[in-house]
């Protein structure tokens, strides 16, 4: 059966295209989901997405995904990133493995980018290389989840 991943998109990735360009770039968000899905297509995977500012849709999100919606995750979830205690352990309380992903090398940025709440829960983590980040976390989900 063809493998389901969820790309769930956090607070302020809906303003992708003006916000911080010399950062982000000037692709939309509908522009970088648009070449996931054909990316994830092209490997015979289905991927639906969402993008909320609220942080409870992204706990919804994750569990929904553990309740059988999707077989693995690949999360960008913004600033979340950095502080949500409800999202590491919605991530924790599910058995669905989920990527954390981001455009921005936050390594390169400042210290409170630093740190991950969620890295710890997720099965893996790639930063920096803008919408390609995307595309090699469905990559690592396929890989995984195809063993
Ligand atoms: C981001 C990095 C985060 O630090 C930031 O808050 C974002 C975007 C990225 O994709 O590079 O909103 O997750």
């Amino acid at each position: 059966m063809a493998i389901t991943i969820l790309v769930v998109n956090g607070p302020n990735l809906n303003m992708l295209g003006s916000r911080e360009t010399d950062i982000y770039g000037h692709g939309t968000l509908d522009e970088l989901m648009a070449g996931v899905v054909a990316h994830a297509e092209s490997r015979g995977a289905t991927v639906r997405h969402l993008q909320s500012n609220v942080e409870g849709d992204l706990v919804e999100a994750i569990q929904a995904a553990g309740d059988g919606s999707a077989d693995g995750v690949v999360l960008n979830a913004g600033a979340l990133t950095h502080y949500s205690i409800a999202l590491r352990d919605a991530i924790a309380a599910v058995d669905v493995p989920v990527v954390e992903t981001h455009l921005s090398n936050v390594y390169a940025r400042e210290d409170f980018r630093h740190t991950s709440a969620v890295a710890a829960v997720c099965v893996g983590v790639i930063t920096g290389f803008g919408a390609t980040s995307y595309r090699l976390a469905v990559d690592a989900l396929i890989d995984l989840l195809g063993d």
